[in-house]
């Protein structure tokens, strides 16, 4: 078969024809040592080396570079590589390229650890963002343009943007470009965790791309909604500010020195399926969906809640938690990919004309686990709105010199004005209240002895029963 258009796939599939014999690493000699099951050790046939005529991802100048190259041209960026270690190593490696030890770096409270774990790692100073709070999900949103305003004019100091859009809930930054255009008149690079919207780029139903908006350093979960494999990512870049040898430099150090070929394959087969995608594509996917919403909303005490992202949707079971809802589905073996207290959350299948029969039977399992829950106690459960998390701060100790400082618990009247040995985190909204080295004031306060006194639960530096507070010793 002919992979055309997929340099990487072709190439794996030409040396595989050669039925090569292997002295080489890795050590099941193409599946024929594993006793995997038989699939997989079929697949273990293409999980190949940097053997001759397959490039070398940290170097690359032959087919890894043309497929890169293809990625780079159907993203619009100035390159974009390919990632074996998910969009955790492009947010680290985004990062290291961008900031020195001690620099400022305004950051969304909400956003993913490893964006965290980037900035301990790179030791810079984290500049807390609020995100605003999404009443139609029950879910932090993404950071406004007056949020971002505020920020800089009460930290000038600050060398780098990171944003998150659009959410794991698939709500998206509607300020995005004006955040952008606002950062680079400052000459601040703005990088975007993406890791969401890797398929935004198939249709124009689906929201803009932060690339196309303007941002300098993007990083996507292939994995997460094209169809590439687990950890398979991209990174894009395009920037007057950060230099692509030094986005090189920091993925070489991060990443493995022997990728995986079956992800960077599969990179390259999610990249050719988006870039063929085409409108009688995206006409099926639209129609499976509208039917998927239909007929949920047909099922009594079935509510969907639509997102920015029409890949997701939110599924409510009137009077139960999501925590039910998925217990019921899963056991008609529909897996959704998470539940809160209040709904679970779908990532639809983003289908092509040829194969628009996914779950096909995905409504009449929904009907036969409404019956079962009909049959269960129904809770009450409480929405929010959370209109005052409105805080924009910075630490007062980075996390290295947390690691290095002793700590201690200490009632909650006793803790305004210290500062937080760990992250104080409400559930829901799971957005930290208090950050890990921030110094806790009185408004902080007021807000934890309000969530607990509604029965919110916390995890981090508070302990909801002793009603104590972890804190350091200064
Ligand atoms: C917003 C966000 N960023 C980054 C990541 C990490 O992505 P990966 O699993 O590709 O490493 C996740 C994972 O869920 C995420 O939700």
């Amino acid at each position: 078969m002919k992979y055309q258009d997929r340099p990487l796939v072709q190439a794996l599939q030409n040396f595989h024809n050669r039925k090569p014999v292997s002295f080489h690493v890795p050590g099941h000699k193409g599946g024929t040592l594993s006793d995997l099951p038989s699939a997989v050790r079929q697949a273990l046939a293409y999980d190949l080396t940097e053997l001759t005529g397959l490039d070398d991802l940290h170097e690359p100048a032959e087919v890894i570079k043309e497929a890169e190259d293809k990625l780079a041209n159907l993203y619009g960026s100035e390159r974009s590589f390919f990632l074996v270690n998910g969009s955790t190593v492009g947010n680290l490696a985004m990062l290291y390229a961008t900031v020195q030890p001690g620099d400022c770096v305004m950051v969304q409270r909400n956003a993913h650890k490893s964006i965290f774990n980037a900035l301990e790692l790179t030791g810079a100073i984290p500049v807390f963002l609020s995100p605003e709070w999404d009443d139609p999900t029950q879910t932090a949103g993404t950071v406004s343009l007056k949020t971002v305003k505020e920020a800089l004019k009460k930290y000038p100091n600050v060398k780098a943007v990171v944003l998150t859009t659009p959410t794991y809930y698939g709500i998206i930054n509607r300020d995005l470009e004006q955040i952008i255009e606002v950062c680079h008149s400052c000459s601040l690079p703005v990088l975007v965790d993406e890791a969401h919207g890797a398929h935004f780029i198939v249709n124009d139903a689906f929201p803009t791309s932060a690339l196309e908006l303007g941002a300098d350093l993007v990083v996507q979960s292939a994995h997460k909604t094209l169809p590439a494999m687990t950890m398979a990512s991209f990174l894009h870049i395009h920037s007057q500010f950060v230099k692509v040898e030094r986005v090189a430099h920091y993925l070489q150090m991060l990443q493995s020195s022997s990728p995986s070929y079956l992800l960077m394959a599969s990179l390259d087969d999610a990249r050719y399926y988006a870039e063929t995608y085409d409108e009688k594509d995206y006409e099926s996917f639209r129609l499976y969906r509208s039917n998927v919403v239909r007929d949920l909303c047909n099922i009594a005490r079935i509510e969907v809640v639509e997102t920015d992202d029409q890949l997701k949707l939110l599924i409510r079971a009137t009077g139960h938690t999501g925590y039910v809802l998925q217990e019921a589905l899963e056991q008609q073996g529909i897996y959704p990919e998470l539940a809160d207290l209040y709904q679970v959350l779908l990532v639809l299948p983003l289908v092509k004309a040829r194969d628009a029969e996914h779950g096909i039977d995905l409504v009449d399992k929904f009907k036969i686990a409404m019956e079962w829950i009909e049959g269960k106690e129904a809770t009450s459960v409480r929405f929010n709105s959370f209109s005052s998390i409105n805080f924009t701060s910075t630490v007062v100790y980075t996390a290295t010199q947390l690691h290095r400082m002793d700590m201690e618990w200490v009632s909650m009247q006793d803790a305004t004005g210290r500062v937080a040995a760990d992250a104080i985190i409400p559930y829901p909204p799971g957005i930290p209240l208090v950050c890990a080295g921030e110094r806790i004031c009185q408004e902080h306060m007021k807000q934890m002895q309000d969530l607990l006194t509604s029965g919110c639960r916390f995890q981090g530096a508070i302990n909801g029963k002793t009603k104590q507070v972890k804190v350091v010793l200064e």
